[in-house]
């Protein structure tokens, strides 16, 4: 399997008008899951990384619905991409089992993240050899 390859940027459908911006995702549509779970990250400094971990279940998306930052995926057999999260209109699929690290993070910067799964602790692998592990 080769869950990188799924690793693709998204594009929302928009309907704005001049009363501004109108941006849509809906589940099993636009996001190829069921939305069961959001949050969002806001106020991490430029020099942070946040995720650093992989999940054996849950599949995301990510939208940088203000400001920017990046995304690193591995798939712990040596292959790496990075994106760059920059319009409230595109957004970043992540299958199950990718390593994720989230950084440069502008100050404005809003993530939204999309969720097919409640959060459970115990399907986050936060450390990259166990991931690797179970990759190989
Ligand atoms: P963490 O997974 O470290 O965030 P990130 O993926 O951005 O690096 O989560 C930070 C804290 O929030 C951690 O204590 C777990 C908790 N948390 C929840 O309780 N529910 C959630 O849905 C998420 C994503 C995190």
């Amino acid at each position: 399997m080769h869950e990188i390859s799924q690793v693709r940027m998204l594009e929302f459908p928009q309907r704005g008008d001049e009363r501004g911006h109108l941006v849509i995702v809906e589940g099993m549509q636009d996001v190829p899951f069921e939305i069961k779970r959001i949050f969002y990250i806001y106020g991490s400094d430029a020099d942070v990384v946040r995720g650093q971990h992989a999940n054996r279940r849950t599949q995301f998306v990510l939208i940088n619905v203000a400001g920017q930052s990046k995304v690193k995926v591995k798939d712990g057999k040596g292959n790496e991409a990075i994106f760059s999260l920059n319009r409230p209109h595109t957004g970043i699929y992540l299958p199950r089992m990718v390593w994720k690290d989230m950084y440069d993070f502008s100050p404005d910067s809003v993530l939204l993240v999309l969720a097919s799964e409640h959060y459970d602790p115990a399907e986050y692998i936060r450390d990259y050899d166990v991931f690797v592990k179970e990759v190989n």
